[in-house]
């Protein structure tokens, strides 16, 4: 680990996820292939993303490639149960439950344990290459939820 990561993860200490289920859960709309292949066309080492969710996308970015080390940023701070039921339901939301069996206990999964917790678990299978930072991007001018 560099000097940075351990200043990151000392900064932000990652949640603990024993016992926690993981779950595929991504807000995909589509165009992520243009991202999976940047980061293996320019070797990228480390990537910063700004509004990690549930870590959908960050499993995408975390699978392109196996040296890739993303810092993920979110607050981890809404409703997220409250938002995932809205979905469950909503015919524009049906491809993000598409790798999830029982719906209703992925959402009270993230009742249960909290957005940061569940993230952190969706990726624990990549260990440190996944380096959470619960704060707000002051740059993000992004109404969350919508
Ligand atoms: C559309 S979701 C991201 C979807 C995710 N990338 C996926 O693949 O499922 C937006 C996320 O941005 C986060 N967010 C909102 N304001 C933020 C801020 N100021 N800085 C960082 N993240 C923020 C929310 O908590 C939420 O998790």
């Amino acid at each position: 680990m560099t000097d940075w990561q351990a200043e990151l993860r000392r900064r932000y200490p990652p949640p603990a996820t024993d016992g926690v289920e993981s779950f595929y859960f991504s807000l995909d709309g589509g165009g992520r292939e243009l991202i999976v292949d940047a980061i293996r066309q320019h070797d990228v080492r480390v990537m910063v993303e700004i509004g990690s969710f549930l870590c959908g996308s960050t499993t995408q970015w975390l699978d392109a490639a196996k040296e890739v080390i993303v810092i993920g940023i979110d607050p981890w701070e809404a409703n997220f149960p409250a938002i995932l039921e809205k979905y469950k339901d909503n015919p524009v939301f049906q491809p993000c439950f598409s790798k999830i069996a029982d719906r209703q206990q992925f959402i009270d999964s993230v009742r249960s344990h909290g957005a940061a917790v569940s993230a952190a678990a969706n990726v624990r299978r990549f260990g440190e290459r996944f380096v959470p930072v619960k704060a707000a991007s002051p740059r993000y001018c992004m109404s969350w939820p919508p």
